[in-house]
């Protein structure tokens, strides 16, 4: 079971494993609300301009594992389509922000600048279709990832 494997290190479990179950009931309950109710959940704000320089360090950081298409590898998971939905859809960004700085690029975890975080955050965010605006992504934004998965 890949994505669930895949799943639990992105939460850090590979340390607790035994808490798992507890933890994806937990996960089970507090994604709900979210897709239940799409229509009133704010979505992040981010700029094209952060798209942009964030695209640029996601090619140079991030895609040897990663794969440029977002479609992931043997060296890390996919970062798009229903396995993205899958384990970040109902969360806030700022959540996702906090664990892409503290645990990536796996070989130097926090070893971007902020700006450089928020940038490739809202690459991932428009490649998974969710639209820019008028407001910058920064490290503690209000919003909920929420998506649709393509197939
Ligand atoms: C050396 C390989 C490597 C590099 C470089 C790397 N990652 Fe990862 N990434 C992984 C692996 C392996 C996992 C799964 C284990 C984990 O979550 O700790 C992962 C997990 C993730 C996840 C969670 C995926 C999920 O939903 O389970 C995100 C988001 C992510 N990486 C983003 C990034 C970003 C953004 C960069 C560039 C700044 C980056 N990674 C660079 C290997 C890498």
């Amino acid at each position: 079971m890949p994505l669930i494997w895949f799943s639990m290190f992105a939460f850090g479990l590979h340390k607790i494993t035994a808490l798992a179950p507890v933890f994806l009931g937990v996960v089970a309950v507090a994604g709900m609300p979210a897709s239940a109710s799409s229509q009133q959940v704010p979505l992040p704000q981010y700029t094209v301009a952060q798209v942009d320089a964030g695209e640029e360090i996601f090619q140079r950081v991030c895609a040897f594992c990663h794969e440029s298409d977002l479609t992931g590898g043997d060296q890390g998971p996919p970062l798009s389509d229903a396995y993205f939905a899958s384990s970040w859809g109902g969360y806030p960004v700022a959540e996702f922000l906090s664990f892409v700085r503290d645990e990536m690029p796996l070989t130097g975890p926090g070893s971007l600048s902020d700006d450089a975080y928020v940038e490739v955050v809202s690459y991932i965010l428009s490649f998974n279709g969710i639209p820019a605006g008028e407001i910058p992504l920064t490290m503690g934004s209000p919003g909920i990832i929420t998506i649709v998965a393509k197939d």
